[in-house]
């Protein structure tokens, strides 16, 4: 079994070492242009030049969770494509976005800057209930989030397209009861796939029906935030502000207004990391199991988007 590798912008050594150490009968190369087909590719981001020449190929794995980059490419008709699910990125999800909705909750950039002027002041505790939480997407990332802050006692609401049953969180299903599940919620968690029904989902109509004082946290992909609907919804007071780790262009251009704004806190697309150990071993398992005609999990419907 061949397994060609080609992840732009990813040092290959120590994945071509993991990648043998777990699959000792496989060889695994890493793609120069020319080289015949091998059987799976391990890929983020290739060129299309890669699936134009590796046009044999049974498995696709790629080494994140999104695919909507993946999707655009063209790919070989024959292959399956497979993309993460977990391998360590739920835990760090949750942990940046219950980061981020407590640091809003609880006022910590006031406090941090009323320390700053050397000034002990106290603000009258908010309300709980007074936040409850959307989250958009209840897959593997967004039920991981959902669970975690409804032990911090937020009430929660999680909206998807198939029906899920989550304790602690209030269930919206399909694009009929968005509307009430904006309505319903006043922070605004994004984890949903990008594909042609979600891209710009986050523009001013949708944003516009969260509760007064909104706040967005977008930790799925630029292109589902409309950037200007967000300055000009913060600007006018109706959203409070925005955690933003995803970018319509990355990395952010240096004279983006993000960069500065008081109400915006960025990152640079961190909330969620690829694990390599974690992910090794999960592609590994899968290539095994795929080779004996097994079912595996995260195989990516091309149709569907995600
Ligand atoms: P997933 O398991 O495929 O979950 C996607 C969820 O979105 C599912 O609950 C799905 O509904 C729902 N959904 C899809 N289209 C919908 C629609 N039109 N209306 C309503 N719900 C819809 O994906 P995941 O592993 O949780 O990852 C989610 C996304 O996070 C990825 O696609 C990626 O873009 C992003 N991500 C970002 C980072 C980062 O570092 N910023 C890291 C990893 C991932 P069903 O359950 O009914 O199918
Ligand atoms: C990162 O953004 C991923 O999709 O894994």
């Amino acid at each position: 079994m061949r397994i060609s590798f080609c992840c732009t912008g990813t040092k290959p050594g120590p994945w071509i070492e993991g990648l043998r150490a777990a699959l000792p009968q496989a060889q695994v190369e890493v793609w120069q242009a020319g080289a015949p087909s091998a059987d799976h590719a391990v890929v983020w981001a290739p060129p299309q030049q890669f699936f134009d020449e590796q046009n044999q190929l049974r498995g696709i794995f790629n080494i994140g969770a999104g695919v909507d980059a993946l999707l655009k490419l063209r790919l070989p008709a024959q292959a399956t494509v497979v993309r993460l699910n977990d391998a360590g990125m739920s835990a760090q999800m949750a942990e940046y976005v219950c980061h981020a909705v407590i640091r809003h909750f609880r006022e910590f950039d006031a406090y941090e800057a009323d320390i700053r002027q050397r000034q002990w002041s106290y603000r009258k505790p908010r309300e709980r209930n007074d936040f409850p939480v959307g989250v958009m997407g209840l897959g593997v990332l967004g039920q991981r989030v959902a669970r975690c802050l409804a032990l911090f006692d937020f009430p929660v609401n999680g909206w998807s397209r198939s029906a899920k049953l989550i304790d602690g969180v209030r269930g919206f299903t399909g694009a009929a009861a968005f509307p009430e599940f904006l309505g319903a919620s006043r922070v605004l968690v994004n984890l949903l796939p990008l594909t042609p029904q979600t891209q710009d989902i986050l523009r001013r109509e949708t944003l516009s029906k969260l509760r007064p004082g909104g706040y967005v946290i977008n930790v799925a992909r630029g292109a589902h935030l409309v950037e200007e609907d967000l300055l000009a919804l913060i600007d006018s007071g109706h959203l409070a502000g925005a955690t933003l780790d995803v970018f319509r262009s990355e990395p952010l251009a240096v004279e983006h207004p993000f960069w500065t704004h008081p109400r915006i806190c960025i990152t640079p697309h961190t909330s969620a990391r690829t694990l390599r150990d974690e992910s090794i071993a999960q592609i590994a398992g899968k290539i095994l199991a795929f080779e004996r005609g097994e079912p595996i999990a995260g195989i990516v419907d091309p149709l569907r988007g995600y």
